[in-house]
């Protein structure tokens, strides 16, 4: 071993040991006849010290080494007359007697520091050093334990951790596929899961009963901060199971984790049906660490020769408490986020109770003081409080609100950090309409089952269908999703039909499936978790990125490697593809 000891785990307890130390230069301070160096491992950060005194030669080499050389090191672990607090190893340094450089560095650039100078793109051309930084070693040193206590608790748990292929044909998840040309079958392609969900199921057929895998998948869709095109799922399935077990097990998972990892004793979680998340946050994936759930107002707000709120479907408001002061600026910054086009409001009504008791608003023409009194009271408001309306079409209005909430929920400072908040969204629909296409398309995914009570609507009221299928959400992120199956033969023929493939897609694209229902298939249902999202949630992280070790940036490239780039022309000729120009 080039090393005795590392570089994070020396203390009082061993002064006046030789030892030897390996690690990267972090940095270098000449103090007149002292030397200091800052060496860095994985471990932590330990000061070395040269004395000119006692060997110039060895000070004046020390002198001369660079930013990340690679040295080992070996001396007497002393105590420090300059104590550093913030560090574990703050209270000592070590006496070199001798070093050895094993090697040698180029200036890295950008400084290898929690509060670095590189810019993200910089960072990313040089992940290798960007890794090096605490704060991603600590990241990944996060993400390794949650694995961990993943497998921990599922072995327990009697889960088999079972590999699925990752060439294989499309799963409609509602994404574009990653394709692989296949230079054997010129023509054909394979595509890349963007999750093991059929083959889960035909493991269920086969009698696994409960299975696992921590695996990559791959979605060709837009991406922001919260999605990767390659990212990690924990993936799971259990067979002869309710959605009562499913939810009672991976709850379990949730708070074994949050302990485990956080040290964190949850409670049990909440759970609310996707309508109820919709009418009081106005979002499938609530974030409840703070109230301010919305009051209807239809009653109240129409009918009173208010055009804007007559025509609408919807009336609803939310009240942000204390806020009645906010100034004409404030309040037209507020009108024009709730305008953008990704938040898609028309405009912003207010109702300001200002703290001489007296209501104002910017429809003050249409209600009478006593009509603002009683809206007022409808929202238990007190002097001091500040009602923002939002109307229009139900849903739509209902997300633009879920939006503004969030951004007062930042503008007043209700979320602290380290304050998890995780809850079952429940009850989703089992279809979404899309008026463009003029079809349906499954809510979460062509396999999910209805719940049984509701199956008789698919042919009256598909809309209204409520499929048995959950999410798991934390602090506004939804970090897990799945649902009970169909694993009925006729019952997933008759949903291929509704999602309007003909018998032949049907065949052609899920046969397999539909053959292996003919086989005993078990009653069975599963959620497959997204592994970075949980870390970084964990974390208290903006961004996935930060909890992978080599994420794409926002055009989908890796620009270390520089992916995705040009092939050869030969390789193409193999593969018989033409580019189009
Ligand atoms: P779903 O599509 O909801 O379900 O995905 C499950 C979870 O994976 C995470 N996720 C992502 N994370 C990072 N980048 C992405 N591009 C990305 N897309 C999804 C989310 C999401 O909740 N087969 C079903 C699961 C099942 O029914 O068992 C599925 O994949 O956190």
């Amino acid at each position: 071993m080039l090393r005795t000891h590392t570089c994070g785990e020396l203390n009082m307890a061993h002064a006046g040991l030789e030892v030897t130390l390996s690690g990267w230069l972090q940095r270098s301070r000449d103090m007149g006849g002292l030397t200091f160096i800052d060496l860095r491992d994985r471990y932590g950060i330990t000061q070395l010290v040269f004395n000119l005194e006692v060997n110039s030669q060895l000070c004046m080499e020390a002198r001369k080494l660079g930013r990340e050389f690679v040295i080992s090191a070996t001396g007497k672990v002393a105590e420090r007359s300059n104590k550093n607090p913030k560090l574990p190893t703050g209270d000592i340094e070590i006496l070199v007697g001798s070093i050895t450089i094993l090697n040698v560095s180029k200036t890295p650039p950008f400084t290898i520091e929690d509060n670095t100078d590189g810019g993200e793109e910089l960072r990313m051309k040089y992940r290798y050093l960007d890794l090096r930084r605490t704060v991603n070693r600590k990241n990944l040193e996060l993400r390794h334990r949650m694995a961990i206590e993943t497998r921990n608790y599922l072995n327990n748990q009697r889960f088999l951790e079972i590999e699925t292929p990752y060439m294989i044909k499309s799963t409609p998840e509602g994404a574009r596929d990653f394709v692989v040309p296949s230079r054997m079958n010129p023509g054909q392609f394979y595509a890349l899961p963007q999750s093991p969900q059929t083959f889960k199921q035909l493991l269920m057929v086969a009698g696994f009963d409960r299975y696992f895998q921590i695996v990559r998948c791959f979605r060709d869709e837009d991406l922001r901060a919260d999605r990767q095109p390659e990212f990690t799922q924990i993936d799971c399935e259990m067979a002869f199971v309710t959605q009562e077990d499913i939810l009672d097990t991976f709850e379990g998972l949730a708070k074994h984790l949050f302990k485990s990892v956080l040290n964190i004793n949850m409670g049990d979680f909440p759970r609310i049906s996707y309508d109820e998340a919709m009418t009081r946050y106005g979002s499938d994936k609530p974030d409840i660490r703070f109230g301010m759930t919305f009051t209807e107002l239809n009653d109240l707000m129409k009918g009173k020769n208010f055009k804007v709120f007559d025509d609408a479907e919807l009336v609803v408001g939310i009240n942000a408490a204390g806020c009645s002061e906010y100034s004409r600026k404030q309040l037209d910054e507020l009108t024009e986020f709730v305008k953008k086009p990704q938040v898609g409001a028309s405009g912003l009504v207010y109702i300001k109770y200002g703290l001489d008791g007296v209501a104002k608003s910017s429809v003050d023409k249409f209600y009478s003081p006593e009509e603002l009194m009683t809206i007022l009271g409808k929202f238990n408001a007190s002097p001091g409080d500040l009602i923002l309306i939002l109307a229009g079409k139900e849903e739509k209005t209902q997300i633009a609100l879920g939006t503004l909430r969030l951004e007062m929920g930042k503008r007043m400072k209700l979320v602290q950090p380290g304050d998890f908040k995780p809850l079952w969204v429940v009850d989703f629909p089992l279809l979404e309409w899309d008026d463009e296409t003029r079809r349906f398309y499954a809510k979460h995914h062509p396999f999910t089952s209805p719940k049984p009570e509701d199956i008789a609507l698919l042919d009256t009221d598909a809309r209204s269908v409520r499929a048995n299928a959950y999410d798991l959400v934390i602090n506004g992120t939804e970090i897990g999703g799945g649902s009970i199956r169909i694993h009925n033969k006729d019952l997933q023929k008759k949903m291929f039909s509704v999602l309007g493939f003909t018998d032949e897609e049907a065949v052609d694209q899920f046969g397999f499936l539909m053959n292996a229902f003919e086989y005993g298939a078990p009653p069975h249902g599963g959620i497959a978790f997204g592994f970075d999202r949980w870390a970084t949630i964990f974390g208290g992280g903006d961004s996935i990125r930060d909890y992978i070790a080599f994420p794409k940036n926002n055009s989908g490239r890796d620009v270390m490697i520089d992916s995705p780039s040009t092939i050869k022309e030969e390789q193409l000729k193999e593969l018989q593809i033409r580019l189009v120009k």
